[in-house]
């Protein structure tokens, strides 16, 4: 039997409770001597048992059965994902654009679809992040996915995904984001009409996402909790040959089983997927002149060790208002510290006047300079600033304190673009020293 639904429970990782039999939540406590119907309590923890309540995630899965009813784990090969510290780490300054992926022609599934782009940090050390793109044109049917070393940050650019997971199921459209917590079990497929998608991950080691604090904005603003959902419970009684694929210590497993794991009936707790509508971003930004750093378009971060330098910032740049006055309105000439992975939903982004294409990406690390190429600066210095409403644009960042390696077939690949530091090459001196 199948149970399918795509209703949601809004607030960003609140203590949800659902159940898709009546009685089959415990009343009062969390493992009650028999479980209703027959289930089995098993709890999946996101956090240790002793984190600090505001950063404590857990939560209570009434299922079928208990995950533990699964073969041995065997090797699995997959050459295309990797994970950090790579074999040979070779993390490289010059600043890098991809066009996007191709799309498979041969049938392949989220997983065989999966590409390294970058990896930083120390899976093992749970910090840094994996960036992937993923292609595919086939639904995952008979087999399921986890990941241990991280959670999963999916950001789709082509094709709504449908993604079946242990809590529920959500779909997942481009300009929409979810998030699979570490060890969550799930299945992607491709909603109905979709031939083909591709899209971007970040495989957070670290610190699970969390809102960012808005100290002087106030109480409101950016990513408003109330607009991220987690789906209801939605379990399937399924029996027959499924396998289940582990990402564990940046190598892939496969384990048989002989039922789904979409088997949890009820669930309770603030560990569980969401999505989240980039739409609803409340995007603050000047009314005068100059602009914030792109800090203030972040969504969702990630904590290191050290206050204030994320181990990743998920940022946006959405549609919005350009009204400074006086000021060179695209993104300005820089150099950083922290190091930038970035990707482009849909439209363009106003830094460059092309070759940056909705699913490609770029990458600049750490003190690498970039900015706007010469035709967006010769135009953005010349430009007359009335009000301009920058509505077809949604690029986004995967921001990092930690260099990012780029993996060997991503600096091998053909959609690479090689000549990308020629975009600068044509800007000019306009210097005059007699003309102030
Ligand atoms: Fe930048």
């Amino acid at each position: 039997m199948t149970i399918e639904t795509l209703e949601y429970q809004s607030g960003f990782r609140n203590h949800f409770a659902t159940e898709a039999l009546p009685g089959a939540l415990p009343e009062g406590q969390n493992s009650p001597q028999k479980c209703a119907y027959g289930l089995y309590a098993e709890q999946l923890t996101g956090s240790a048992f002793t984190a600090p309540r505001h950063q404590n995630l857990r939560s209570w899965l009434y299922r079928i059965r208990p995950s533990v009813v699964q073969s041995a784990y065997q090797p699995l090969e997959n050459r295309q994902v990797h994970t950090s510290p790579l074999d040979k780490p070779a993390a490289d300054p010059n600043q890098m654009r991809w066009d996007p992926a191709p799309l498979p022609d041969a049938p392949t599934d989220f997983i065989d679809g999966l590409l390294t782009i970058a990896v930083n940090g120390d899976a093992g050390a749970q910090s840094g992040v994996g960036v992937h793109v993923y292609t595919f044109n086939q639904d995952m049917t008979e087999r399921f996915f986890y990941d241990a070393d991280g959670e999963l940050l999916i950001v789709p650019q082509l094709g709504t995904l449908l993604l079946r997971t242990e809590f529920g199921e959500l779909d997942v459209a481009g300009g929409e984001i979810a998030v699979i917590p570490r060890g969550v079990k799930f299945q992607v497929r491709r909603a109905s009409g979709v031939d083909a998608a591709r899209g971007y991950i970040c495989e957070n080691y670290g610190q699970p996402l969390e809102l960012p604090g808005l100290g002087p904005i106030g109480a409101n603003g950016l990513a408003n909790p109330r607009d991220f959902q987690s789906p209801v419970a939605a379990y399937e009684d399924l029996e027959g040959e499924f396998s289940l694929v582990a990402k564990f210590s940046g190598r892939f497993w496969t384990t048989r089983l002989d039922h789904s794991p979409l088997d949890v009936v009820a669930w309770h707790g603030n560990y569980a997927p969401y999505k989240y509508d980039l739409a609803r971003f409340n995007t603050i930004n000047t009314v005068s002149f100059d602009h914030p750093d792109p800090s203030i378009f972040t969504v969702l971060t990630s904590a290191s060790d050290t206050p204030g330098m994320a181990n990743l910032d998920f940022v946006i740049f959405p549609p919005r208002w350009m009204v400074a006055e006086n000021t060179f309105r695209p993104p300005w000439f820089h150099r950083n510290l922290m190091s930038e992975f970035m990707g482009l939903i849909h439209g363009e982004y106003d830094a460059k006047a092309e070759g940056f294409l909705p699913g490609g990406a770029s990458l600049h690390n750490c003190m690498s300079p970039h900015g706007p190429d010469a035709e967006t600066f010769e135009k953005a210095s010349n430009a007359n600033l009335e009000p301009q409403y920058l509505g077809d644009t949604l690029a986004f960042m995967f921001e990092s304190r930690y260099v990012y390696h780029p993996t060997e077939a991503a600096l091998a690949t053909e959609f690479r673009q090689r000549d990308y530091v020629d975009v600068w090459s044509t800007l000019r001196s306009h210097f005059d020293p007699n003309q102030a």
